[in-house]
């Protein structure tokens, strides 16, 4: 029997009533415009209800840009079926019985008056944007290729897409006018803005419930006043040298949700007042015009839970006040170097008390609970580099995942809450090292869901780049 159906849809810009049983389909795929075919995969499908809905676990892909899973009830009222082949195996087939799902092509009315395709929002900072392609994440792309021909050709598409630059210890700073001047050269006739993406993660006491990427500053060593002077404030006045070009900033990964869940942790208690200080020091100075600032807000499996994110709530708040308010940032970033999808079953399945079961769900109610505290207007950036598909067996399995494949390609604006889809881990690049006798070797990174023989944190890992290339979804 054929496990989907396939719909090839054409989709009117209706904006579904909120008793409309398409809107679950809507709310689902925002990113749907009027008159422009879509394919769906809806497999599992399992009934006909509400009455004259089609509910099934969907799939989507547009342009080969984004790629969703979820439940979702397709008003049939809505689609006219031009076509119908059902599938076997992945193979078309003619006739049989009746398939317990369907496959056809579905072509919507023509559209109304209002478009679910929200405007795009002027300050997006990565809408109307050139992204910076980072050459040398372009020449560890060029080596993978080199180093294994018979995948060459799709290893080399990678290159293409742009990818954070890490800014990982005092010393890196100096990487911060290199990225801007290359900038400025690869900002070209088209007249856009170019707008590069930087992570600043150094501080004190760093990845304090792990030890993949522990870094060069502690508090016992002055880390707090070292990360203040040589760190945030050199790269201030860099990011002031340039105030035509776009920067965004996705500021220091699982630092805030650690104080958040992490505090009996010995390393996160001793760093507690030394993460919120240099924090709100980073905000402080790095806000600037031409600045987006987002701050790290871990991820769905993480802060999920009712209980996590009240709590997140209210430490990112103290903060943002500490700072002097949230208007400095723009929002928040989660999914940094994870695995979690935009919008799957995975996390159902991972975590069945969790009402976050991917990240498009999370940024949701993190919204909620950030507004409960009076904290309103803050958008968010997904990190999709590696995100393509579900793979892990639980939640905690976040060190070079061996089943994943890189995700959505960076884009703005895929959702009105969403500022980007952005490739902030670079793919192919180590999460740690799985050789036991490393002072930086974490449990994480030798799980049955880890790839072994796995280098340093930040270290090419070439196995593991074949493996994202061949599971990317969409496909490269
Ligand atoms: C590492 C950094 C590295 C970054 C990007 C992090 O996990 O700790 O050293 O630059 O990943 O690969």
């Amino acid at each position: 029997m054929p496990k989907e159906i396939r719909i090839v849809a054409r989709l009117a810009a209706k904006r579904p009533g909120p008793k409309d049983p398409s809107l679950q389909w809507n709310r689902a795929t925002r990113h749907f415009a009027a008159g422009v075919p879509y394919s769906f995969w809806l497999s599992g499908v399992k009934r006909y209800t509400p009455p004259g809905c089609l509910t099934g676990l969907y799939r989507h892909t547009l342009d080969g840009t984004l790629m969703t899973y979820r439940w979702i009830s397709v008003s049939l009222a809505a689609l006219a079926i031009v076509a119908c082949v059902p599938r076997h195996n992945g193979r078309a087939r003619a006739g049989g019985p009746r398939p317990k799902s369907t496959e056809g092509t579905v072509v919507v009315p023509a559209p109304e008056a209002s478009s679910n395709t929200a405007a795009p929002d002027p300050t997006n900072p990565f809408v109307g944007a050139t992204f910076y392609i980072n050459p040398e994440y372009v020449k560890e792309v060029e080596d993978a290729a080199a180093a294994s021909p018979e995948n060459a050709a799709t290893i080399k598409k990678v290159a293409a897409f742009p990818t954070a630059t890490w800014i990982v210890m005092n010393s890196f700073v100096e990487k911060v006018p290199k990225v801007l001047d290359a900038a400025a050269k690869q900002s070209g006739s088209d007249g856009k803005p170019i707008l590069s993406a930087f992570v600043v993660y150094n501080l004190p006491n760093r990845d304090c419930a792990a030890k993949a990427s522990s870094g060069e500053l502690t508090v016992d060593n002055g880390g707090e006043q070292r990360y203040k002077t040589e760190f945030i404030d050199k790269i201030a006045a860099q990011f002031a040298k340039y105030p035509k070009q776009r920067i965004v900033v996705f500021l220091e990964p699982d630092s805030l949700p650690n104080l958040v869940t992490n505090l009996t942790q010995k390393q996160c208690a001793a760093g507690e007042h030394a993460y919120k200080n240099s924090i709100a020091y980073a905000i402080t100075k790095l806000n600037m015009p031409n600045v987006s600032i987002y701050l790290d807000i871990g991820h769905a499996g993480w802060l999920g839970w009712e209980g996590n994110r009240q709590k997140a709530a209210g430490v990112y708040k103290d903060v943002l006040t500490q700072a002097g308010g949230a208007d400095k940032i723009r929002g928040f970033v989660t999914n940094i170097a994870n695995y979690n999808t935009v919008a799957s079953l995975d996390g159902h399945k991972l975590g069945p008390t969790n009402p976050c079961p991917d990240e498009l769900t999370y940024a949701k109610k993190l919204t909620e609970a950030f507004a409960a505290v009076g904290v309103t207007g803050k958008k968010f950036v997904i990190d999709t580099s590696r995100n393509g598909r579900p793979t892990r067996s639980t939640w905690s399995s976040w060190c070079n995942v061996k089943a994943a494949g890189l995700g959505p390609r960076p884009q703005a604006s895929p959702d009105p809450l969403i500022d980007a889809y952005f490739w902030i881990k670079p793919p192919g690049e180590s999460d740690g090292t799985s050789d036991p006798k490393s002072p930086r070797t974490d449990p994480a990174c030798k799980t049955g869901d880890s790839m072994e023989n796995a280098p340093e944190a930040g270290e090419w890992f070439q196995p593991y780049f074949i493996n994202l290339v061949k599971n990317a979804e969409p496909p490269l």
